[in-house]
């Protein structure tokens, strides 16, 4: 089926080349003549595991295509829209500048029977106002949410959990869902569920999805802080408690807690859409959830400088990690480098090392100092700081290897990933988050 992506950031560009992965000729549209160069070149604009590979494929197959130019998307059948839906700069609502533009610059190009899918993260009622411009011109409008998590965006993408497709219900909403089922034909074909709903369900799905997850982490870093008034371990109670199949053990790593480009955002702007509703209170607690979230970078913060004595002034801090998780070089919102700002700001020589994101670290924070080589980073420390669960932390480092480069024996576990009997059994001082 010809299909054209508007909007190639981490949604779109995964989108489109997996789109053209399972046969189908797309055309994906970017306003940033940079990223549809590097795009068009077969060069991957950031790290994402496997879309190298299916990028270069697509664009070898002549399937896949890529272009500044909207007058491209004509004659497309669906056109996905998955632009940004950043949160504004003076508030807390989502900018829809990009929805709008995209959904403006496209409506031109469309045909009667073509399928508008919006898959962006936006407010509820989104799509009801955009629908005009596009039924004006005898299209159809559906809301496709998107839930990838990056690091396993193409693999989300291929074969999610679900499919969710908001349509308005009748003859012309069931023809358009029978169109989405063929273009994820390998995933239908798998009795992937495909839930069928109003366009205000499907917008609604995915920020409840998201504030869902946002609540179960921040529950957990909740339960971390009475853990440490407690002298009980968080992470001894996140397996307990998560042996209840009702309540699972996924998504209660307790922590620095969450960032990146989705959660804490979208948090947020449900919390301004549900107050425009009058259902502020309805939501009220995501306020709370925000907050628990902040403080615990602030809590890692506090360990290191409660290890070192009371004051990391002129204390060489490695920090290991600054994407917001690991296999992403994304630093949005990252818990990590805010970890890593906020000590530098304390007045401490901060080194920063992450198997992917130095360089997008680099250039929004170019005070602090880089380095990709990790063991660079450990030499002549008097604290480590593990703020990204990176494997290459995690597992590949072995504490007497660290302890034989760094000069103190402090180490912060800022995402309770490590081993902390073997830091300890090699001289290390471990403070967890939420462990005794
Ligand atoms: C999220 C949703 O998972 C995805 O469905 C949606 O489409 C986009 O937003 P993503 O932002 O890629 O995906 O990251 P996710 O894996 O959800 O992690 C979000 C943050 O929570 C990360 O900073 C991660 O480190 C943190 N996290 C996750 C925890 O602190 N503890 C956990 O137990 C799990």
């Amino acid at each position: 089926m010809r299909l054209s992506v508007i909007g190639c950031g981490y949604l779109g560009a995964v989108h489109a080349a997996a789109m053209a992965s399972i046969g189908h000729d797309v055309v994906g549209i970017d306003v940033d003549a940079r990223k549809v160069d590097s795009l068009s070149r077969g060069i991957a604009p950031f790290f994402e595991p496997g879309l190298q590979d299916i990028l270069t494929a697509g664009i070898e197959s002549g399937r896949l295509r890529f272009s500044t130019d909207m007058a491209d998307a004509e004659g497309a059948k669906v056109h996905f829209i998955g632009v940004g839906t950043p949160q504004q700069k003076d508030g807390y609502a989502a900018d829809l500048t990009y929805v709008n533009a995209a959904v403006e610059s496209l409506v031109p190009f469309l045909s009667r029977g073509d399928i508008v899918a919006g898959k962006s993260t936006v407010p509820v009622g989104t799509a009801a106002d955009l629908a005009p411009g596009i039924e004006a011109k005898g299209a159809t409008l559906v809301w496709n949410p998107e839930f990838l998590r990056e690091g396993w965006a193409v693999q989300d993408t291929i074969d999610p959990d679900r499919l969710v497709v908001g349509v308005v219900p009748g003859a012309d909403g069931d023809r358009a869902a029978q169109v989405l089922r063929e273009v994820y034909h390998p995933a239908v074909a798998k009795g992937t569920p495909f839930l069928v709903t109003d366009r205000a369900t499907a917008e609604l799905v995915k920020v409840a999805a998201n504030a869902f997850l946002a609540t179960k982490i921040s529950f957990i870093n909740a339960m971390a802080e009475i853990a440490e008034v407690t002298g009980a371990d968080v992470t001894q109670l996140a397996d307990a408690i998560g042996h209840d199949a009702r309540i699972g053990r996924r998504f209660l790593g307790a922590g620095i807690g969450f960032g990146g480009g989705c959660l804490p955002k979208d948090i947020r702007a449900f919390s301004a859409r549900a107050e425009e509703l009058g259902r502020g209170e309805s939501v009220g607690f995501l306020r709370e959830v925000d907050a628990i979230n902040l403080r615990r970078r602030h809590r890692a913060v506090e360990l290191v400088v409660e290890g070192l004595g009371g004051a990391v002034f002129n204390k060489r801090i490695a920090v290991l990690g600054a994407a917001f998780k690991p296999h992403s070089d994304d630093i949005r919102d990252s818990p990590a480098l805010d970890v890593a700002v906020r000590l530098h700001g304390l007045g401490a020589q901060v080194i920063v090392t992450d198997p992917e994101a130095v360089e997008n670290a680099r250039r929004v924070h170019p005070q602090l100092t880089y380095t990709a080589d990790r063991d660079e980073a450990l030499r002549g420390a008097d604290a480590v700081v593990v703020v990204t669960e990176w494997d290459e932390y995690r597992r590949q480092l072995d504490p007497a290897h660290a302890a034989g480069l760094a000069t103190g024996r402090l180490v912060v576990d800022g995402r309770n990933c490590l081993d902390a009997e073997a830091w300890r059994a090699a001289g290390w001082t471990y403070a967890g988050m939420g462990r005794p």
